[in-house]
Parts: structure tokens; sequence; C-alpha cells
């Protein structure tokens, strides 16, 4: 890994995702979560302070280093607790049928194989459980959507492996879930990365 993707690309995804304009965001997309929650993606701990009451325990997934260093202050002060479990949301080192539900913010789009993380998803989730997802991704306009697949390749070299053009949605679907209130919406920002969705991945 360089210099840049270990040292310099998690403070830079901090500053840009872990700012206060976000939270709201955040904190929305996190509306009835509950129980214990394994959090995929879990970066520089943006989401720590902002989890519902009913939430019991965190149980985090990052490979950064970096970003995981960053987030000790905050875990410290949470009053919900938060582990670091694992290093790799394609192969999570929990039991099946482990936990009551998934937190994902912006990291669908980073994850090498998605396809191996949603089944590690489905495998630990307890039934009924559910994936709470906030996630940018394909845009419904065709003319960014083309600027999307044709910035695909540089975006995922200079953001450590970030799509533009995933449509998290029908992934979702695809790979077995249910979507409640699947919500689409744009944020402030270049308009590549501005396509919003956000939703309850239910098991089927
Ligand atoms: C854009 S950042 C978002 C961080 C955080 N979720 C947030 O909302 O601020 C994407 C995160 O996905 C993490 N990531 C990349 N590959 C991953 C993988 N295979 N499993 C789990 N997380 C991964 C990155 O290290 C990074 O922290």
């Amino acid at each position: 890994m360089s210099f840049y993707e270990d040292q310099i690309l998690p403070r830079a995804i901090h500053l840009l995702l872990g700012n206060a304009a976000m939270r709201p965001l955040r904190t929305r997309a996190m509306d009835g979560m509950s129980g214990e929650v394994m959090e995929l993606g879990f970066g520089s701990g943006a989401n720590v302070g902002l989890y519902p009451e009913a939430v019991t325990k965190v149980l985090a997934v990052e490979p950064s280093m970096v970003a995981r260093s960053m987030a000790t202050d905050s875990i410290a002060a949470s009053p919900i607790p938060v582990e670091l479990v694992g290093l790799d949301g394609q192969s999570v080192p929990l039991e099946d049928n482990s936990v009551d539900n998934v937190l994902t913010t912006w990291t669908l789009c980073t994850i090498p194989n998605l396809d191996a993380a949603l089944s590690e998803v489905r495998r630990i989730l307890r039934p009924g459980g559910a994936m709470y997802y906030l996630e940018h991704g394909l845009s419904d306009d065709p003319r960014i959507a083309k600027r999307q697949n044709r910035f695909n390749g540089l975006q995922k070299r200079v953001a450590g492996g970030c799509h533009l053009n995933r449509r998290i949605d029908s992934i979702l679907t695809d790979a077995g879930f249910h979507l409640e209130h699947p919500a689409r919406f744009q944020i402030a920002g270049p308009k590549t990365m501005s396509a919003m969705y956000s939703g309850v991945a239910r098991l089927a």
C-alpha cells in the first residue's frame, strides 16, 4: 500500500465525511437501529456518538490502522461499547446469526468483492435482522451516470478503490435483501459523488 493510501487518504476521508454537515444524514440513516450492531467499514468512527440509545454494542470491522487509531478518543468517550473485531468485511470473524443489525455508511462503494461482503452480512445477521445503509452510488441522471462510468477507474485509483457507479439498491435486492424505506437524494459536492442511497435492507 502506498504512503498516500495508508496515511493521507484516511485523514482526507475523515475531513470530508466526518464533518458536522453529514451528521444529520448519519443520524437519520440509523433511526430504529438497535441491539448488537456490526459496523462495516468503521473508518475513523464518524458514527460513534450518533448511534441510537437502543444500540447495546458495536462490533467494528475496518482495515485501515490509521483510521482505527483516529477513532481511539471517540471510542473511549462512547456510552455504547465499541469493539474493533475485524479487518475485512469480505471475511468477518463473527459467528453465524450473531448480530441484530449491520451498519454501513459510505463503504459499499469501496469493498472490492461486494458479493462476498453481503454474503457475510447475511451469514452473521440474526433472523429478522437488517443492514442500515447510507451510501453514494450510480446517479439516475444519465449525463451524470455517463461521467461516473467514465471516471470510475480514476476514482478507484485516487480514492482507495471507491467506485462511483455502483447501483446500491439493486445490488442489495439482488443479494436477497428486502429494502424498507429506500431513499434516493442528492448531497452537496461533486455531482459524481452526490447521488445517495439510504434505507434498511432486511433479510428477505
Ligand atoms: C469512504 S470510507 C467511509 C468510512 C466510514 N464508514 C464513514 O462513514 O465515514 C470507506 C471505508 O471502507 C473501508 N474499507 C475498505 N475496504 C474494506 C473492506 N474490505 N472491509 C471493510 N471495510 C473496508 C475503508 O478502509 C474506509 O474506512
